[in-house]
């Protein structure tokens, strides 16, 4: 008896354990099927929330971040002191709203209090008077500049963000005064003026082998909506004509699909990015282009090794994927209904894609060539200054959605052909494409109304 007990004991063990090895095993298995299940239609469900919360990352950094770069503009240069003026410890007048205003710096409206829109509403606020400024400035309303401040008020240093070319305002509450537009170029900012004001400028001088004045005088030259970023890489101010060599600041809208960039197709969107927050902007992170080594083409650059730059900590490597997401998912706007003649336009996209010849570079509906999307200047019957400027040597197809967002300034990138009639009358004679006054003017109609509404 005592020995079948202990059978039916061992036999009960036995199969208790083989069962719950197969219980454990089929949990094992189950548990790995979920978990894969899981994790694959996880990854899919996690791209919206993940886009979404890099998109609003990216968005803060294209506004708002400095990458650190008030250690020049403010630190360096003492921008916030010609800001401030003499009244709060800086030097001269002081910068009032005002001026400011009348400089193309833009005031973000959605950053104001209640009580102070209400007040200039009424006139109630000395527009005149610098302290505003800092007011504005205190309240991180003034689009595209960050101050630091003192415990008594006073500007302890000042720095620039990415908006303060590549976004305006809708002129909501008054001129210069709205909700923010990112990506539009701001083709009323006057770079040069503004940096001009700043009291220290030797350290540019310096790196040009000049003086200071000569820098001034350079900076002045620029005019609204433009801005030199190949200057401090190969110190050519002026163009063989004599004008200055500054080109016009353009969106950074509609650039999804678009393979090269800037006005020289320097390369893509991280690659400028990073280039722009190191070198133009003067933030503190690192950046690798052996290209700026050239010391014929670049002078400046590879005597001061502008294409290695090596920051501790870095400020800016981490902030360029979302800045980089964020631009690309900037849709260029839709012109406003009444902006262009329907029937006109319709003619204007036949002749753009046909007679015109456009569309052979500007590829509906990215309007840049899918691929490689430079020319020689002698493709488009201009000059080679600017395009020798960059290591392509060649000039960008421009993309052309959104054009009617900026107008001002001119056409082409230094802005030599006033309206997009002058555009095409260009193209008439550069291709011999024999346009009546009427075709080229539906084609102008046509280059108003993109990007078409879906
Ligand atoms: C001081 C004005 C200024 C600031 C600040 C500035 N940019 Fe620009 N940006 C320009 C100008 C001018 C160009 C054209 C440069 C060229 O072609 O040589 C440009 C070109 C670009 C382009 C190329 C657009 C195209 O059509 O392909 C992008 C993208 C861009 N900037 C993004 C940025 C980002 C991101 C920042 C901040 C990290 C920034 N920029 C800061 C003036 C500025
Ligand atoms: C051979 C390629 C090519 C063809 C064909 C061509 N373009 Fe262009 N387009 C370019 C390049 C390159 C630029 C940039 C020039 C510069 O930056 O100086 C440009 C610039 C422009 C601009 C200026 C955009 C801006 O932001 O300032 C407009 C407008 C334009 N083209 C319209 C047209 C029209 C209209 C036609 C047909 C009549 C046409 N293009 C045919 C290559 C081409």
């Amino acid at each position: 008896m005592k020995s079948l007990k202990i059978v039916i004991g061992v036999v009960f063990f036995i199969g208790m354990a083989v069962s719950l090895y197969h219980l454990i095993g089929a949990q094992r298995a189950s548990a790995q099927t979920q978990e894969t299940g899981a994790s694959l239609s996880g990854l899919e469900a996690m791209v919206p929330g993940n886009s979404e919360r890099v998109l609003k990352e990216g968005q803060h950094t294209f506004r708002f971040d400095t990458f650190g770069d008030e250690a020049w503009w403010g630190d360096t240069l003492h921008l916030h002191e010609a800001i401030e003026g003499v009244k709060f410890g800086g030097i001269g007048p002081g910068i009032s709203p005002a001026t400011a205003l009348s400089l193309g710096l833009k005031v973000d409206l959605d950053a104001l209090p209640q009580s102070l829109v209400q007040q200039i509403k009424m006139g109630k606020v000395n527009l005149n008077d610098p302290a505003v400024t800092l007011a504005l400035l205190q309240l991180k309303a003034v689009v595209g500049v960050t101050g630091h401040f003192n415990s008594n008020g006073s500007l302890k240093s000042v720095g620039i963000q990415c908006a303060l070319c590549h976004s305006t305002v809708d002129n909501a509450l008054a001129p210069g005064i709205g909700h923010r537009l990112d990506g539009w170029a701001n083709r009323d900012l006057n770079v040069g003026a503004i940096i001009a004001a700043a009291p220290n400028l030797q350290p540019v001088a310096d790196l040009l082998s000049t003086d200071q004045a000569t820098v001034r005088s350079v900076l002045n030259s620029w005019g609204p909506g433009k801005f030199d970023a190949e200057l401090l890489l190969d110190g050519k101010a002026v163009r063989p004509d004599g004008k200055p060599a500054a080109t016009l600041i353009p969106p950074a809208f509609g650039l999804a699909g678009v393979n090269l960039h800037t006005w020289t197709g320097w390369g893509s969107v991280p690659h400028w990015n990073a280039l722009v927050a190191n070198l133009e902007m003067r933030g503190q992170g690192n950046f690798d282009d052996s290209r700026l080594d050239d010391a014929a083409q670049f002078p400046i650059a590879a005597a001061n090794h502008f294409g290695h730059v090596h920051n501790s900590p870095d400020r800016i490597t981490s902030k360029l994927p979302a800045l980089h997401l964020y631009q690309l998912s900037i849709p260029a706007p839709v012109p406003p209904p009444g902006s262009f003649d329907r029937t006109a336009a319709d003619r204007g996209r036949e002749l753009f894609g046909g007679k015109a010849q456009c569309s052979t570079c500007h590829a509906n509906p990215i309007f840049t060539e899918p691929g490689w999307n430079m020319h020689k200047a002698s493709e488009v019957c201009v000059d080679d200054f600017q395009a020798n400027r960059a290591p392509d040597r060649a000039y960008r197809t421009a993309p052309l959605n959104g054009l009617w967002t900026h107008t001002k300034g001119g056409f082409y990138h230094d802005g030599r052909f006033a309206t997009l009639a002058d555009v095409v009358n260009h193209y008439d004679s550069c291709f011999s494409l024999g346009l009546s006054a009427q075709e080229q003017g539906d084609i102008v109609e046509y280059m108003k109304s993109l990007p078409r509404r879906k």
